[in-house]
């Protein structure tokens, strides 16, 4: 049994990692963090955990979280994790990092992306990057600071990793992303309100989304080269759930003799043994529905021969493999349990 605490625990990112350990045979849920609610019973704000914790929202530092958990979840805006997280934190406990501020290894593309200065550049070498499927599980499993990736990446680089890796794609990549709304924080803001979102959908942070820098690198040393995508998120009324289409033209080396079968062949030996991705049969494409509140990925793939252009198509909870599942899933592996332990639901529908 390992203790956890989570600051940042009245976001959406918090409130999932709270359901989602509240019932972990192998954590013990010590700390749920929030400035604003401190002091309020967990289940009397957040209505969905009722009778299930009897928690309260507390404002603790990082630094008195580490000192009685094991793991810290940190579901937090960019910038508050890299002015915090240190190196003595970390020989204490395991910092498992929802945001942005360890993910990309230049402190520079950090720095001109986020438009904040890096907090704790020194650290960035001993940040891992934690998608398990893409760096593998021994790259976990003694580290104390994981970068989960974000959530239009994890959808956008498992997408697209076996072509990166196989070298088979013209750059850039195209990506087509849409998000639910969730997908923007839970804090109140013009632009996410019912009636802007709703009956509608839109392009936004076209060429300057933040998630482009960090496909660019897991891509780039997959391929051994770079790797540049044109990545085009929108906003579409729901609340979770995240699609990406990507087309990529196969390079003219290899445009005459692919096909569907052995682009298939590709993911299949990428993803052997990854529990939660799932390779869709030929010709069914991935739904947002068929997902939600699960930690899978579903992909769907074709190879459209007039037009030359592959085409992958992926689908994922923003909230489940695109944060709190797996930051979870990264947990298990980091702490040697079953990778898949606390994450079994299966997706909940309609
Ligand atoms: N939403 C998603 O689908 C998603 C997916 C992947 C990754 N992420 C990333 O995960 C992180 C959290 O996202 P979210 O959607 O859960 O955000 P959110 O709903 O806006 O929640 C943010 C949390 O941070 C706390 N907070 C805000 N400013 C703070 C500060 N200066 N110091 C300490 N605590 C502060 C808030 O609580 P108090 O104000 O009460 O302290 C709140 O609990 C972000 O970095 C986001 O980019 C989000």
């Amino acid at each position: 049994m390992i203790t956890a605490g989570i600051i940042g625990a009245n976001g959406y990112t918090g409130i999932e990692l709270v359901r989602l350990l509240q019932r972990h045979p192998h954590v013990k849920l010590l700390h749920t963090g929030s400035r604003s609610l401190a002091g309020k019973p967990y289940a009397g704000e957040i209505g969905s955990l009722r009778s299930r914790t009897e928690l309260e929202f507390r404002n603790a530092s990082l630094e008195e979280t580490a000192a009685e958990c094991d793991v810290v979840f940190l579901a937090l805006p960019h910038g508050i994790a890299s002015a915090q997280v240190t190196t003595d934190i970390l020989k204490r406990s395991c910092i498992n990092d929802l945001g942005a501020d360890y993910r990309l290894k230049s402190r520079r593309v950090y720095e001109q992306w986020y438009g904040v200065e890096h907090g704790s550049p020194q650290l960035l070498e001993q940040a891992v990057y934690g998608l398990p499927e893409i760096v593998g599980r021994r790259a976990l499993s003694d580290k104390n600071l994981i970068a989960n990736p974000g959530c239009y990446t994890t959808a956008s680089i498992l997408s697209t990793a076996p072509i990166a890796q196989a070298g088979i794609g013209s750059v850039p990549y195209i990506i087509d992303a849409k998000s639910g709304v969730s997908g923007a924080g839970r804090q109140a803001s013009q632009g996410l309100m019912f009636g802007e979102v709703n009956e509608s959908i839109k392009a936004y942070k076209v060429k300057a989304h933040r998630h482009t820098p960090e496909i660019e690198q897991m891509l780039g040393q997959l391929a051994g080269s770079e790797v540049g995508v044109q990545f085009t998120p929108h906003l579409v009324p729901m609340n979770r759930g995240i699609l990406t289409t990507t087309y990529i033209r196969p390079t003219e080396e290899i445009a005459g003799q692919l096909t569907e079968e052995k682009l298939r062949g590709l993911y299949e030996d990428m993803y052997e043994g990854d529990t939660f991705i799932r390779l869709l049969p030929d010709g069914v494409f991935p739904e947002t529905r068929w997902v939600h509140g699960s930690n899978y990925v579903d992909i769907g793939l074709s190879y459209d021969q007039r037009t030359g252009i592959i085409i992958v198509v992926a689908a994922l909870d923003n909230l489940v493999k695109g944060a709190a599942g797996q930051a979870i899933q990264n947990m298990n592996i980091r702490f040697g349990f079953e990778e898949t332990v606390g994450l079994g639901d299966i997706p909940l529908f309609p």
